[in-house]
């Protein structure tokens, strides 16, 4: 392994982090980012605030817990590590304390069907894993847990993780995970808000994956409702 390979993965995670620090979901040297690479993972160092962090400063970290860099990798990697390796589906881990997610998560409450969006996490709730201390693998065991077929969950008392297959779909779940967390605040303080029930969440869950929702448009047109008009036509 060598800490200059994968400089564009390095480079992205760079813009990924500030992008976290700009979208306001994360601040300080809270939150922290992982992406796959073969054999393991690249990932942030540990205590280093993402202004002053380069593509130098990333740890590369081998799915047996070795790793080369200038750092230590993220006081997280064992559940970064922990959910790239059981997790196929899944390319790169974002961890952050957005403010309302977090406010959830310290009341150890997750995110029910209140809305329709709790469904782009991949199921009828955003669950919230029972609290372990952070860096610890209870923590690791308890966020695979509360990822099991979904792509977030809330960490008690502590913040939130986001899955994805890339940098910008973390990013975007990240926003809306945290957007639904504040609606969710909010609504509960005009009492317990209504939910979907799970059959109107299937059906939810059928549609957006129908037509690849919160996802760049389909140049193909496979969305059933509308087709992009092909030339000619009036
Ligand atoms: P690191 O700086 O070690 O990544 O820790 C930040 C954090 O959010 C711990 O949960």
């Amino acid at each position: 392994m060598s800490t200059v390979e994968h400089r564009d993965l390095r480079r992205a995670m760079v813009e990924t982090c500030r992008r976290m620090n700009e979208l306001g979901i994360n601040q300080g040297t809270s939150g922290n980012l992982s992406v796959r690479i073969p054999d393991g993972l690249l990932i942030t160092p540990t205590s280093l605030p993402y202004e002053r962090m380069g593509p130098e400063d990333i740890v590369e970290l081998g799915f047996d817990g070795t790793y080369v860099g200038r750092h230590r990798p993220s006081s997280e990697w064992r559940f970064h590590r922990d959910i790239l390796r059981a997790r196929a589906d899944v390319d790169v881990v974002l961890h952050c304390h957005s403010t309302f997610a977090t406010v959830l998560a310290i009341h150890h409450k997750e995110i029910p069907s209140f809305h329709y969006m709790t469904a782009v996490a991949g199921g009828t709730t955003i669950r919230c894993a029972p609290y372990a201390t952070f860096g610890t693998q209870a923590l690791s065991d308890h966020a695979i847990a509360a990822l099991q077929d979904r792509q977030a969950c809330l960490l008690a008392q502590h913040g939130a993780i986001v899955v994805a297959k890339s940098f910008e779909r973390a990013l975007w779940l990240a926003v809306e995970v945290e957007t639904l967390a504040k609606m969710y605040v909010h609504a509960l303080t005009l009492g317990p808000p209504p939910v979907l029930s799970d059959e109107e969440m299937g059906r939810v869950m059928d549609q957006m994956r129908r037509m690849s929702y919160g996802q760049a448009p389909d140049p193909e047109g496979t969305n059933d409702v509308a087709r992009p008009r092909s030339a000619g036509t009036a």
